[in-house]
């Protein structure tokens, strides 16, 4: 059996379950590839998430622990399967593992070529692995939740980090107003992204500056998404990506409230990567650690203040 380096939990539970050891290289099955991992992006959570820990996505079923978490990276096609008509072996890719199987804190990830595309030629592959889960979910967000158009109001409730700095990059490129909820640090920061407005979410109240929005996009949830309601006009969106919004004050603020998971979808990786090397789209790095310090990447998710993502170089 071949074997490589790679992150495993043995056990249900945070980052202080996670290993570096030597763990079976997976093979590609039909319709998958094999990608050598060149570097991969954490995420808040993604630990408490049922699907990461079974193979439904509601995490119901029988554990299937050893599990391998990170779900997007940037890599090289090392092998494809049966019925595979492209990527071909050598080419450089991108993309979102399904959340219900192994992951890329590896040096190989197995998965559905449809999951993957060209990744952007402008950047490396430590910036590309910023970019598939994180714009993925802003532009699914953006495009295919709130049918956002040119010309209206965006509120992003936290414009800084991993998904929303890229939620505001998409929706001023998409010719929206933008307006985004920040820590007094990021303030700037997050004006360059592209919002016309930025409120520092711990001084000062956004209801006091932004009214009639068509769409929010939350990425924060609790009282920060409670109170969003009251800024969207009549017939508006909340998207929000922590969790299911409360459907009732939906209704009562007479508007629409989406919670989505993040999908893998090649025509929108290919559009971001258009993005990118259109120059339109920038990949936010908070920083970089080796493989073997993956749960410390884990562990800054859960207590440090960030930029953008954390990235985990596996190889060179
Ligand atoms: N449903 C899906 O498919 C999906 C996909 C991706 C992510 N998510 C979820 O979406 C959420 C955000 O993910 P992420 O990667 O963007 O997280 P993140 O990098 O931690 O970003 C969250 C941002 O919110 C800011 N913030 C904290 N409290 C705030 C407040 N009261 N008002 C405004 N901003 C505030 C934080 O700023 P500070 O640094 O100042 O604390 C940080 O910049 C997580 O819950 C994640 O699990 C869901």
């Amino acid at each position: 059996m071949d074997t490589m380096r790679a992150v495993r939990a043995h056990r249900r539970g945070g980052p202080e379950q996670l290993v570096y050891e030597e763990a079976p290289r997976p093979e590609p099955g039909a319709g998958e590839v094999l990608v050598a991992v060149k570097a991969a992006s954490v995420t808040p959570h993604e630990l408490t998430w049922g699907a990461t820990w079974t193979h439904n996505m509601d995490g119901s079923g029988p554990e299937r622990t050893p599990i391998i978490p990170s779900h997007e990276f940037s890599g090289v096609v090392a092998a494809t399967g049966e019925g595979v008509d492209g990527p071909g072996v050598g080419e450089a890719v991108y993309g979102l593992v399904p959340f219900t199987r192994d992951g890329a804190a590896a040096e190989y990830v197995a998965l559905p070529a449809t999951a993957v595309a060209t990744k952007p030629a402008t950047v490396d592959h430590d910036h590309a692995a910023a970019l598939p889960l994180a714009a993925l979910t802003a532009w699914q967000a953006l495009v295919d939740h709130a049918d956002l158009q040119a010309g209206q109001r965006v509120l992003v409730q936290g414009g800084a980090g991993g998904v929303g700095s890229y939620v505001v990059q998409l929706a001023a490129g998409l010719g929206a107003q933008v307006s985004a909820t920040a820590g007094a640090d990021d303030l700037d920061f997050v004006r360059g992204l592209g919002a016309e407005q930025v409120i520092d979410y711990a001084h000062d109240r956004f209801e006091d500056h932004v009214r009639d929005a068509d769409v929010v996009v939350d990425l924060v949830g609790g009282a920060t998404q409670s109170r969003s309601w009251s800024v969207l006009r009549p017939g508006g969106v909340l998207v929000s990506l922590p969790g299911p919004p409360d459907q009732q004050e939906a209704a009562r603020h007479d508007a629409r409230g989406v919670f989505f998971v993040v999908e893998p979808d090649r025509n929108a990786l290919r559009s971001i990567a258009e993005r990118v090397d259109g120059g339109q789209l920038t990949p936010v790095l908070d920083r970089v650690l080796p493989l073997a310090e993956t749960r410390a990447g884990y562990e800054v998710l859960e207590t440090g203040k960030r930029r953008g993502k954390v990235v985990i170089h596996v190889a060179d």
